[in-house]
């Protein structure tokens, strides 16, 4: 079967689930169903990706562990309840499992106000669960220090070739669970000779190997496909392990110029 994580709040959340970024709007309907169809249990969408729409359509009457978060524009205690409101309606939802800040967003530097407003959401019921994303151990500390209430989750970049150990390290000290995002490298890791020996000695694809590196490190992890075979491809990770020898391997493919999005500390938009 598939596997969970306790988030802090005492809910469970899928530790596999479909990513969307970058899923045209039209294509977000049918690569749901499908990924649905494929035993998926997770989504993970935003009000930045514009396929709201799409994806509450495949989700309608089902009880997928649905993720969704306020986009930058929309940070501020006011904003951030309306911005909300605007995402349910477009997913079809009056609640969503997870909701998240989707950035820091510095320059606007409302996100505590922002999580204020998320922490009433957790309390009407509306967000199941509350957390962050791309949040650096300085944000982290002050949205805790200002309000008292932990994120569940913070969503940030991580995979293999950006490890994020500092920061994975504050969020075990915290009970913050990580959440990888493009987990894959945006599929630039895929051709990597190290994940490829490790691919043909387990008789998997390379992208099967990152997924299940994710998962024995504990964390929750959302690759987007828009293709069905890889839909499929990326959630037969659950009858394989990855010995000592291949953790050692993918341990020695960090590095600390290995970003590939924006840094949370300089981001501009
Ligand atoms: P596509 O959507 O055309 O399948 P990440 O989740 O790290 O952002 O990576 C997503 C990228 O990796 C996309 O370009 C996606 O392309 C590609 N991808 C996802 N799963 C696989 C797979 N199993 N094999 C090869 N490429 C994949």
């Amino acid at each position: 079967g598939q596997s969970e994580v306790t988030l802090n709040d005492g809910r469970r959340m899928p530790q596999l689930g479909l990513g969307v970024w970058r899923t045209p709007a039209d294509d977000a309907a049918r690569v749901v169903a499908a990924a649905l169809d494929a035993g998926y249990q997770a989504v993970d969408t935003a009000s930045a990706y514009k396929n709201e729409d799409g994806v509450g359509q495949a989700l309608a009457g089902r009880d997928t562990f649905l993720t969704t978060k306020l986009w930058n524009d929309d940070q501020g205690y006011d904003e951030a309840l309306r911005a909300f409101d605007a995402s349910a309606k477009r997913l079809g939802r009056d609640s969503v499992d997870l909701y998240l800040i989707h950035w820091p967003a510095p320059k606007k530097g409302r996100f505590v106000d922002s999580w204020k407003a998320l922490v009433r959401l957790q309390r009407e019921g509306r967000a199941k669960s509350i957390g962050v994303s791309n949040f650096t151990e300085d944000h982290l500390t002050r949205i805790i220090d200002e309000t008292g209430v932990t994120p569940a989750v913070n969503q940030i970049e991580l995979h293999p070739r950006f490890q994020q150990t500092a920061l994975r390290a504050f969020h075990a000290r915290h009970g913050i669970q990580t959440e990888s995002w493009s987990p894959l490298g945006q599929g630039q890791l895929l051709e990597d000779p190290a994940l490829g020996d490790i691919a043909r000695r387990t008789g998997k694809s390379p992208a099967q190997v990152i997924i299940r590196w994710h998962l024995d490190s504990g964390l929750i992890v959302i690759p987007k496909t828009v293709n069905p075979e890889r839909l499929k491809q990326n959630i037969a990770v659950f009858d394989f392990a990855l010995d000592a020898a291949a953790m050692e391997a993918i341990a020695g493919l960090d590095s600390p110029e290995g970003r590939i999005g924006p840094d949370p500390m300089t981001a501009t938009f």
